[in-house]
C-alpha cells in the first residue's frame, strides 16, 4: 500500500513537472499597460508583452475594448509576437479609466491575452508618475489610433502578412500535451484512490 502510494506520487510529481513545462511554453502575457497605467491622448503609449518560445504564436490582433461600453477599438492586425512591443499614438480616444487590450486573432476568435484594466486620460491631462506609460520605444512601427469604437472601421494598421516559412514548427508537441494531460488525469485519479485507503 505504502509503495503504491509513493508510486503514485513520484508520478504524480513527474506528470506535473511536464503540466507545468507545458503550460509555460503557452505563457503570453501583457506586461504594459499594467493595472491603472494611465495612457495620454495625442501621445504615444506603449504596450509590451512576454511569450513562451514554443507557444506557437506568431502574431496577434489588438484590439482595445472597454468594460462599461460596447464596441470595440481595432488596433493593429498581424502584430508580429516576437516583438514584444508596441508603441500607440492616442488620437482623440474617449477618456475611461476602464479600458483594457484583447490579443485575439481575430480570423477564428480565439485570445491570447488580455491586459488589466487601464485608463485614458482626457487630452491635456498628464498621469501622475506611478501609473505613467513605459517610453516609446525607437525602431518600433507606432500605430495611430483615433477616436472611439466604429462598428465600420477596419483595423488602423495591417503589419504584413507573417510568413508560414519562419515559422517555427514543433510537431507533436499538442498530442504530447494532450497525452501528458490525460497521463495527469490517470495519475490524479489513483493519487486520490491510494490516498482514500
Ligand atoms: C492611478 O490610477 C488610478 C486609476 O486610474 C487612480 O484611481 C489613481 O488615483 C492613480 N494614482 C495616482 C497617484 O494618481
Ligand atoms: C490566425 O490564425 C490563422 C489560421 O490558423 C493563421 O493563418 C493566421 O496567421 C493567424 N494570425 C496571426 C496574426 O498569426
Amino acid at each position: 500500500m505504502h509503495s503504491l502510494k509513493s508510486f503514485a506520487m513520484f508520478t504524480a510529481c513527474i506528470v506535473f513537472t511536464f503540466f507545468i513545462s507545458t503550460v509555460s511554453a503557452n505563457y503570453l502575457v501583457i506586461n504594459e499597460p499594467h493595472l491603472q497605467t494611465q495612457w495620454q491622448n495625442n501621445a504615444v503609449n506603449v504596450v509590451t508583452w512576454q511569450k513562451g518560445v514554443l507557444d506557437g504564436i506568431h502574431g496577434f490582433d489588438v484590439e482595445m475594448a472597454r468594460l462599461s461600453q460596447n464596441g470595440l477599438i481595432l488596433v493593429a492586425r498581424n502584430v508580429p509576437a516576437n516583438q514584444k512591443v508596441l508603441n500607440l499614438y492616442m488620437q482623440d480616444v474617449p477618456p475611461g479609466n476602464d479600458y483594457f487590450l484583447i490579443f485575439i486573432n481575430s480570423t477564428h476568435g480565439v485570445m491570447h491575452a488580455t491586459s488589466p484594466r487601464f485608463e485614458i486620460l482626457a487630452p491635456n491631462a498628464s498621469p501622475s508618475s506611478e501609473n505613467k506609460s513605459a517610453s516609446p520605444v525607437a525602431g518600433i512601427p507606432t500605430v495611430t489610433v483615433s477616436g472611439g469604437p466604429n462598428p465600420t472601421a477596419q483595423f488602423a494598421t495591417t503589419f504584413p502578412a507573417i510568413s508560414s516559412g519562419l515559422r517555427l514548427q514543433v510537431p507533436g508537441l499538442h498530442s504530447v500535451s494532450t497525452l501528458l494531460t490525460f497521463l495527469g488525469l490517470l495519475v490524479g485519479a489513483a493519487w486520490t484512490l491510494s490516498l482514500a485507503s
